[in-house]
Order: structure tokens, then C-alpha cells, then sequence
């Protein structure tokens, strides 16, 4: 399968059935690793990324799953680059569009990701803005479909802030068939446009009571109160502590609800150890999906 769109910042672009493909397509990796087959898709064919702030899981698995697809990845901080001296967008990538094959970016703005797909001739991925984290909700909702063997009719509590990974979820509960119940503080709701649209196709409730919203839930999700885009340390009295994941909120669940962390986390915050640590976590299986999901979408692009 090729996707139909020539990049990837929201979510939003990719079909239901596209969405569903790159699922399967993720987990057919998955297990191909496990039984040491390797793929040579995407030999002579290069990656570059762009970091303008800090990452573990995306830098390490977009890396590591173009070595295992027989291609190569260029690690690139924006501040080691001539666009820290001045060198826009538009030059950056026309000119990086003339080496590469794909060129994923970590980006402050939502905008410098637009722009720098607006004048690239390659793909672009959003490997996270302060608006979207589209890679991380494919991992998730493989993650999801790998534990509960099925996507269509689940329902999700979001609890926290309705923030950029937020944002893609509901897209992709939106093209996936699952319910999305959101609790967070007055004013930190997710993007208005997105929920607006989603609501065509799903469920979508946004709250301020994280009770309601993990009743029923077959999948508990939060995140960190401070982003790497806002490190305000007055943001976090506004969530605590009625909006931490911790076992008391977990017990209005169902017995068999699982916890999706996108991580890093912070515990004692956002989440408390006996959660992101006990049972009912899953955050391991997805931070490895994070490999599998994204081998997928680089497999998956017309390059
Ligand atoms: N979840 C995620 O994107 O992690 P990193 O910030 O470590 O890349
Ligand atoms: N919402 C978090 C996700 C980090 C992977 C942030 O933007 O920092």
C-alpha cells in the first residue's frame, strides 16, 4: 500500500482504511523482527531529522527502523544547521529535498512544519509540535489493537491536558471507530477544529470530571502537565491533584482497562508509579511500537 498523501503532520490526512493498513502493516513487522526476517525496502534511501528540541523514543526509533529497512537516518539539530544562523525554511528544504528520501522534523510551531512540507518535494513527518504528535497515536492505536485484538467500539479516557498528542488521538479515534471521552481543566481543552471535525465521525466528550471519563474505559491515556514547549511550572497546580492517573481514578475503570503513557513521564505528576508501573501499564510494548508503526509509514510513503 502507498499512502495517498505526500506528508504526515496531523493524522488527520490518512484514510480509515489507510490507517487500518499501516496497523497491520506495523505488526506484520513486529513479528518479522521477532523471527529474525529483515526487509531491504528501503536500501540507498535516506532519512533526515530535524530536532529543534530534545527527544528519546523518536530520534532512536526512526533511526534504528531506517538501519533495519536497509536505509540510513541523518541526525540533524537544528542549531548544528545553517537555519540557526538565518537559513529559512524554504531554502532548508528545497535544498535537503535534492539529498533525501524523507525528512521527519521536531518542531516548536506547528507553522515551520507546514512550511517546510509546503516547499519540500519529499515527505515530510511531524515527529512532534506544540500542536500535533501524529507518530506517536500510530504506536498507540497498534499498541491498542495488539491488546484488545480489535480498535472499532473501545472507548478512550484522555485525562489531563489536551495537548498535541491529544490532538492526533482524536483524529485517530476518529478514523479508527473508537469513543473518546477527554477530561481537563476549564481551558485546556484539545484544539477546537479538531474535535469539531472528529465529532462528524465519532464519540467525542470533553469534560472536567476524570471520574466520568474513565468509566467504562477500555484504555486509561495522559501525559505530562509540562511540555517541552511549555515549561510553565504554574500549569501543573491547575491539574493537580484531580487529574492524576493514580489507582483511586483507576478503580472507576474496568478490571481489564490498560494505561498508554506516550512518555517521558513524571510520576508522582501526570501519573502516579502505581499505575505507570503496575499492572495495567503497557508503556513498554508502546514505546517499542514506536519502531514497528513508524518502519510501517516510512515503508509505506512513494519514495
Ligand atoms: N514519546 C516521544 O515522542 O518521546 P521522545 O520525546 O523521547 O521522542
Ligand atoms: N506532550 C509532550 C509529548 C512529549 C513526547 C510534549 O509536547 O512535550
Amino acid at each position: 500500500m502507498k499512502l495517498k498523501t505526500k506528508d504526515l503532520l496531523t493524522l488527520e490526512e490518512l484514510s480509515s482504511k489507510e490507517l487500518s493498513q499501516l496497523l497491520d502493516l506495523s505488526i506484520k513487522f513486529k513479528n518479522d523482527l521477532k523471527k529474525g526476517k529483515h526487509s531491504s525496502l528501503l536500501e540507498n534511501k535516506t532519512l533526515a531529522m530535524i530536532f529543534e528540541k530534545p527527544s528519546t523514543r523518536t530520534r532512536v526509533s526512526f533511526e534504528t527502523g531506517m538501519f533495519q529497512l536497509g536505509g540510513h537516518a541523518l541526525n540533524l539539530s537544528s542549531n548544528d544547521m545553517q537555519l540557526s544562523r538565518g537559513e529559512s525554511i524554504e531554502d532548508t528544504a528545497k535544498t535537503l529535498s535534492r539529498y533525501v528520501n524523507v525528512i521527519m522534523a521536531r518542531v516548536y510551531d506547528h507553522k515551520i512544519i507546514e512550511k517546510l512540507a509546503k516547499h519540500s518535494s519529499v515527505p515530510v513527518i511531524n515527529g512532534l509540535s506544540d500542536s500535533f504528535h501524529p507518530c506517536q497515536i500510530l504506536a498507540d492505536l497498534m499498541t491498542i489493537k495488539e491488546k484488545k485484538k480489535k480498535l472499532k467500539g473501545l472507548k478512550i479516557a484522555w485525562i489531563g491536558d489536551g495537548n498535541n498528542v491529544c490532538n492526533s488521538l482524536i483524529y485517530g479515534c476518529a478514523r479508527s471507530g473508537l469513543s473518546i471521552s477527554i477530561a481537563t481543566p476549564k481551558g485546556y481543552e484539545p484544539d477546537k477544529k479538531v474535535v469539531k471535525d472528529s465529532k462528524k465521525h465519532t464519540e467525542v466528550e470533553l469534560t472536567n470530571d476524570p471520574i466520568k471519563s474513565v468509566k467504562n474505559a477500555d484504555v486509561v491515556m495522559t501525559d505530562t502537565f509540562k511540555s517541552i514547549h511549555n515549561q510553565d511550572p504554574k500549569r501543573i497546580k491547575k491539574f493537580l491533584p484531580k487529574f492524576q492517573v493514580n489507582s483511586s481514578l483507576m478503580k472507576h475503570a474496568k478490571k481489564n482497562t490498560i494505561f498508554l503513557h506516550c512518555l517521558p513521564a513524571k510520576r508522582g505528576s501526570e501519573v502516579s508509579s502505581s499505575v505507570i508501573d503496575g499492572p495495567q501499564s503497557v508503556v513498554w510494548d508502546e514505546a517499542e511500537n514506536r519502531l514497528h508503526s513508524q518502519k510501517a509509514l516510512l515503508a509505506s510513503f512513494s519514495i
